[in-house]
């Protein structure tokens, strides 16, 4: 009798035909082109568009936030509104501002239990799943999104998940017409949600403590503050692990020996070991090819080398941090698996103002969850179609493994 692997649920409608398999390379295609770049081209101007993809040129740009600023406001506004969610702020006083309140209620010290959490909510679904799991949905969506929703305080279920999925890629990515049409219901149905969750906070979640604030007079913490942080923190938040650990997998496991030591990490190692398997992992599959500034004032991208540009205002400029990590200037034999790098080799998280607010969380995160799934005796990818990595445009969808 074979055995049927079912599809997980799709966050997104399918493109068929050309489009359809375009999309789901886009990204490749990009990060090739901009590696190429890297090799004999540094530095491309398009009209008023700027490739930069040499690493020190790509921390260059994303170190400059006064120069070149984040480009995410006019979607923010729509998913969140306003005062306007961290990434879509250039005022550098006021983002520091808004940081510093957010640390005050998503704590340093809370890093700790969230990654136990994660680590013991995996154990879970694999105890329960009986031999195969799948693991985009039914692993890394499923513990992701339910640790922030019992973390930031929100009542989430499927439709909440797939809603901030969906304004995820409306706010970071290239939104096709429907999505930007959907948009404003999906930011409706978070709003929602957030508000109710703010009239009556779980106990020791992020809301409770945004509403204690309040109460305490702190006037940071205002309703369209809350709203909007919080909102942008479940936009923003979840749908991103569950990208980047399932193509962390998908290279694991096409590299035996490289998944052979994230497995004997994984049983035995430290938390920062079996990280260094995860970053590395994401070198070879990013989460993008690049992060996009514009240019807020005339600029110079590479100053003092041979390939210097003066970049226009209003110019965009595309820093490739998927190329900057293979920079052999500053990366050591880069198309070598090493998860023994040093930890700025990595720009995952982006550099600058900008750098991911749960970074630290992350570092206890994802290996939190993958480390009881790469502890499973035999971990192999499902037969045939089922495990190999399916994609829907630029995000994982279907991808099922097995163990003993
Ligand atoms: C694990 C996968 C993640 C990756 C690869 C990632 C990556 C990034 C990147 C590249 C940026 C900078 C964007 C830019 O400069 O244009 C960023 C910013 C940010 N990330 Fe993450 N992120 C991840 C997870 C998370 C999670 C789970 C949260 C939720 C709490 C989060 C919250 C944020 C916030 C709030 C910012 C904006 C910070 C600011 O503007 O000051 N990220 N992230």
């Amino acid at each position: 009798m074979s055995e049927t692997f079912p599809p997980a649920p799709s966050m997104r409608p399918r493109q068929k035909g050309f489009k359809g398999w375009i999309a789901a390379r886009k990204f490749k295609i990009l990060t090739a082109i901009l590696k190429r770049l890297l090799k004999s081209w540094p530095v491309v101007k398009l009209g008023k568009t700027v490739f930069v993809t040499r690493y020190d040129d790509v921390r260059a740009v994303l170190g400059d936030d006064v120069r070149f600023n984040v480009r995410y406001a006019d979607q923010l506004k729509i998913a969140t509104g306003e005062p306007l969610f961290l990434l879509g702020e250039n005022d550098p006083d006021r983002l520091a501002g808004d940081i510093e309140a957010l640390r005050s209620v998503m704590r340093p010290e809370d890093v700790p239990g969230l990654g136990a959490d994660a680590a013991g909510r995996g154990a879970a679904l694999l105890e329960k799943a009986g031999g195969r799991i799948e693991l985009v949905d039914a692993y890394f969506r499923e513990a992701t999104f339910g640790l922030f929703e019992d973390y930031l305080g929100i009542a989430g279920n499927a439709e909440l998940r797939r809603a901030a999925t969906r304004m995820f890629e409306f706010v970071f990515y290239d939104a096709d017409e429907q999505l930007k049409a959907a948009a404003p219901d999906f930011a409706k149905q978070i709003g929602t949600a957030t508000e109710a969750a703010m009239a009556a906070p779980p106990e020791g979640s992020v809301l409770a403590r945004c509403r204690a604030a309040q109460q305490d007079g702190d006037k940071r913490f205002t309703d369209d503050f809350i709203r909007s942080m919080i909102g942008g923190m479940y936009i923003g938040g979840p749908p991103q692990p569950v990208i980047v650990l399932a193509q962390a997998m998908d290279v694991l496991l096409s590299r035996p020996q490289a998944l052979e030591g994230a497995q004997a990490a994984a049983r035995q190692g430290t938390t920062e070991e079996l990280y260094g398997y995860m970053l590395e992992a994401m070198r070879f599959q990013p989460l993008a090819p690049a992060l996009l500034r514009v240019a807020a004032r005339g600029a110079v991208v590479a100053r003092g080398t041979w390939h210097e540009h003066a970049v226009a205002e209003g110019s965009t400029v595309i820093a490739g941090v998927a190329a900057a990590m293979f920079d052999p200037r500053r990366v050591a034999e880069p198309d070598r698996f090493d998860p023994k790098r040093p930890y700025n080799t990595y720009l995952h998280y982006g550099f600058g103002a900008h750098e991911c607010f749960a970074r630290h969380l992350n570092a206890q995160l994802l290996p939190g969850l993958l480390r009881p799934l790469l502890s499973q005796p035999n971990l192999r990818r499902a037969p045939r179609k089922a495990g190999k990595m399916q994609v829907n445009g630029p995000f994982p969808e279907t991808f099922w493994v097995q163990f003993d």
